[in-house]
Order: structure tokens, then C-alpha cells, then sequence
């Protein structure tokens, strides 16, 4: 499948683009898709692409965009596939296999996510230092694909510190505030309890979600840069006195958006 879906991206892109080969590779969160709405010289919807499926989220399109960003050639997803979809693992990391395969070499990987730590607030912007994989699924498990990874690839830091340290600096030139941090990722898509909340603080979480981890992972594995931006859209259960909802999600990635969009098309022209 990986080189049907492959070929036929190519076909496309080489038909509309000509030459373009996408050094890099962004997936949109929840909220923070507009990015792909305005730097779009190519979109591929997910339902014309063999062996990707229509993600069905909303705040999320379902479109992978082509564009040159800050003399760079970019991938999209304005949409990822959820494990709580239904989707199988696989599926939900898919995208990044082809990524690697159309020539990604870097992944930006955002996300929606709730604040743990209690000095976060609604809307900051979280660089992820690293992750905890509390979603009891790993992506790997199955057959290896040699060629594109090892069987027991290293995690020690599937988020460089000097990418790390690119995106901490790239934000404080522009005035942008961030947060630093690490995501858990649960599979959702029930929000935690204030117990779970309490257990992610205690294992050393920042910041909660469900997503990211299993991309993370692979993209490692298969020899890409990761680097993970969270928008904290909530205090996460407990450590927010008020019932969380999906709209107010959306809410504060809304007013995240701007300074999002502005942080991630510099750290585009940075790397
Ligand atoms: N928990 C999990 N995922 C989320 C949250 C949260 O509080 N907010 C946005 N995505």
C-alpha cells in the first residue's frame, strides 16, 4: 500500500507542482489547521488517496497541501487519523511513513493538548522535550520494515535538544512565549480523570492528548528530525475547576492560531 499511495501523490504533485520534493513534513492539530489554508499551491483530499481515510474530527480538514513556505517545500496534513477513531495503529501513522517515503526529512508535529502542569495556561505553546507513550499501543509492533528503521529503535531523544533549542530560540526573537514540556499521549476520547491527571504530574507529564506519540515514534524510526509544538487549550481535569468541552478546545486554539502560524513558519525557514 505504502507504494501505491506514494506513486500516486508523486503523479499528482509532479502533474500540478512539476519538480517538488517536500523536505518537510507539518501535521495540524485541532484549531491550528489554518496554516494549510493559507499557503496552498496543491490539495489532495484524503478520500482520493489510496490507503488514507476521511478524518472526521471537526476542527480538522481532511486534506494533505503542498506549499513552499519560507522558500521551503512543505507537506501538510490538515487533519490526522485519531486512535480513537477506530483507526488501526497503522493507519494512524501511515502518513508519516509516507512522508519519509516522498523525501520528509523533518516532522513538525502539533496538537491540542491539556495543560497538567499547573503553571500552564489556555493557549500557551508547548515545545515538546519528550513523551510518554500512555496509550498502550506502539506502532512498531509487527513486522519491521528494515529498510525504513530498526527493530529496536533508540527513543532517547526523539526530540532533538537542538531542535529543541531552534524552535525556544526562533520564538523568543519573535516575542512569542512558550512553554516546555512533556506530552503524554492516552488514547482518548474520553478527557482524563482528575485522578489520571494527578498520575500523568506525578510520572512527569506537562501536558496531555491523543495523538502525536504514535508519529513521534515512527518518524524516529524511521531516521526523520521530530520536533512537537502543543497548543495547551485547557487546564486539564482537576486542574481545571470547570467541565472540559471540545468547543472550548477549538476556542483557545483559535486564540492561539496567529502566534502559532507566525512561530512555525520561522521555525520552517529555520531548519
Ligand atoms: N486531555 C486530552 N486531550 C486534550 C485535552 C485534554 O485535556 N485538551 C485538548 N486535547
Amino acid at each position: 500500500m505504502l507504494k501505491e499511495t506514494t506513486t500516486f501523490i508523486e503523479k499528482v504533485v509532479k502533474e500540478k507542482l512539476g519538480d517538488f520534493v517536500p523536505e518537510i513534513g507539518i501535521v495540524l492539530g485541532s484549531g491550528l489547521g489554518e496554516l494549510a489554508d493559507e499557503y496552498c499551491d496543491l490539495a489532495i483530499p484524503y478520500c482520493e488517496i489510496p490507503g488514507f481515510e476521511a478524518s472526521h474530527v471537526s476542527g480538522h480538514k481532511s486534506r494533505l497541501v503542498f506549499a513552499k513556505i519560507n522558500d521551503k517545500n512543505v507537506v501538510m496534513m490538515q487533519g490526522r487519523f485519531h486512535y480513537y477513531e477506530g483507526h488501526p495503529i497503522q493507519k494512524v501513522v501511515f502518513p508519516i511513513k509516507v512522508m519519509k517515503k516522498l523525501g520528509v526529512k523533518t516532522v513538525i508535529l502539533t496538537n491540542a493538548a491539556g495543560g497538567v502542569n499547573p503553571a500552564f495556561n489556555p493557549s500557551d505553546l508547548m515545545i515538546i522535550t519528550d513523551h510518554i507513550n500512555h496509550m498502550n499501543v506502539n506502532p512498531l509492533i509487527g513486522p519491521n520494515d528494515d529498510e525504513m528503521g530498526k527493530r529496536f529503535p533508540d527513543m532517547s531523544e526523539v526530540y532533538s535538544p537542538e531542535l529543541v533549542e531552534m524552535v525556544r530560540k526562533t520564538a523568543s526573537k519573535l516575542g512569542i512565549d512558550t512553554q516546555e514540556g512533556v506530552y503524554m499521549a492516552l488514547t482518548g476520547p474520553s478527557y482524563e480523570t482528575p485522578a489520571e491527571v494527578r498520575m500523568a504530574r506525578i510520572v512527569g507529564a506537562d501536558a496531555v492528548g491523543m495523538s502525536t506519540v504514535p508519529e513521534a515514534i515512527v518518524a524516529k524510526w524511521a531516521g526523520m528530525n521530530v520536533i512537537g509544538i502543543s497548543c495547551i487549550c485547557n487546564s486539564a481535569a482537576g486542574v481545571s475547576t470547570v467541565a472540559l468541552s471540545h468547543d472550548d478546545v477549538i476556542h483557545a486554539a483559535n486564540i492561539a492560531k496567529d502566534r502559532f502560524k507566525t512561530l512555525v513558519k520561522e521555525v520552517i525557514g529555520n531548519l
